[in-house]
């Protein structure tokens, strides 16, 4: 039967780092006989510039069928000025509002071969494994009333609101429990309870999900001194749930743990095991066009699809492994190139994966 994938590269450097994580899915394709259908479609500025609107109906069109989604970035110099209802990142917001995408995992892995490609001590970071499942469809991202208001006395202020549901909580708890059931099963709750009642509801509702998972140990930290522990001490943590906007700093932070933002990949999931995959870095437009950007985060969310959306494991292992093949051939991009390896480009890296696959067989 044939799978539909949707392919959206966006802006930036979106369109080189999702040619190559393309080449890898297509050699899979052809050697695994997985059938896999690609469309591509506009997202962001690219569909702004075309459509008028980062998220047109024609991508909405495209995604609602697909089976999964491959995603690159959005943003750009170009469209900062644009008013914020049609900034790319909406784009993005509303792709995965649209589709109910409400659980985002984000691995944060250490190859060995980059441990000193990270700013931390490579005793701090070696080994690290860590987990972050972020709540991706709700809290101050969604909530209403939000905008810009004249006060009474004729000053402006500026406002969002942070809200979640009991069952927006519920629904990313369970998720976040029974991914560490999978792992070693420990779960830390990131929230900040002593100053926001929205969290402090967060945290009494993870506590009452546990009572369901009692294998799971689950533990609960305030996102400021979670953010001290990420670059102290990270290999405490196995997985950490949080709500969007914590979600969306902590995994920055945890990123720079691996080396580099540019080997961070993710996935955001429905209910049914629908999926968009990305990146989690943005669309760098300093370095766009140039072929220097890192394609491994993009490469390893296609890794990310077929465990998740296709379960696929040996698949989703046949390219971790030639990811780390590649790493071991001594290649790197500018980003994470350190002395006495081999500098090379985007696509050099693409190509570096896939051979890594054929020799593997
Ligand atoms: C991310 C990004 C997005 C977010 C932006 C581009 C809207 O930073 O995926 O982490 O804030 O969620
Ligand atoms: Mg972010």
């Amino acid at each position: 039967m044939t799978k539909k994938i949707a392919v959206l590269p966006g802006d930036g450097i979106g369109t080189e780092i999702v040619e190559q994580a393309i080449k890898v899915l297509d050699f899979l394709n052809t050697d695994m006989n997985l059938g896999f259908e690609f469309e591509n479609g506009l997202i962001g500025g690219a569909a702004y510039d075309v459509h008028g609107t980062p998220f047109p109906q024609q991508t909405i069109d495209l995604v609602k069928p697909a089976d999964a989604i491959l995603l690159g970035a959005v943003g750009g110099y170009k469209w900062e000025s644009l008013d914020i209802s049609v900034r790319p990142e909406k784009g993005l917001l509303g792709l995965r509002s649209t589709l109910n995408l409400f659980s985002n995992l984000r691995p944060a892995i250490l190859y060995p071969q980059l441990a000193d490609a990270s700013t931390l001590k490579p005793e701090v970071v070696s080994g690290l494994d860590l987990m972050i499942v972020r709540e991706l469809t709700g809290g101050i991202y969604f909530g209403q009333p939000r905008g810009v208001r004249v006060l009474e006395n004729g000053e402006r202020q500026g406002f969002n609101t942070a809200t979640y549901t009991e069952s927006e909580v519920r629904r990313i708890g369970h998720s976040a429990f029974r991914i560490a059931q999978k792992r070693h099963k420990k779960l830390c709750s990131v929230d900040k309870a002593n100053v926001l009642e929205c969290t402090e509801f967060w945290r009494e509702i993870m506590i009452d999900l546990s009572k369901e998972y009692p294998d799971v140990t689950l533990s609960h930290m305030y996102v400021d001194n979670a953010a001290m522990q990420l670059v102290r001490a990270p290999k405490q943590f196995d997985v950490m749930v949080t709500s969007n906007l914590f979600g969306d700093v902590l995994s920055d932070c945890a990123s720079m743990l691996t080396g580099s933002i540019g080997m961070l990949p993710s996935a955001s999931l429905d209910d049914h095991g629908k999926g968009m995959y990305e990146p989690i870095h943005g669309s760098a437009p300093d370095i766009a066009g140039q072929d220097i950007a890192n394609p491994l985060a993009t490469i390893l969310s296609a890794a990310m699809m077929l465990r998740y959306t296709f379960n696929n494991e040996e698949a989703a292992l046949r390219i971790e492994k030639a990811v780390n093949d590649a790493l071991d051939s001594n290649v790197r991009t500018a980003d994470i190139y350190a002395a006495g390896t081999q500098k090379v480009s985007c696509s050099q890296m693409g190509d570096a994966v896939v051979s890594a696959l054929k020799n593997r067989g």
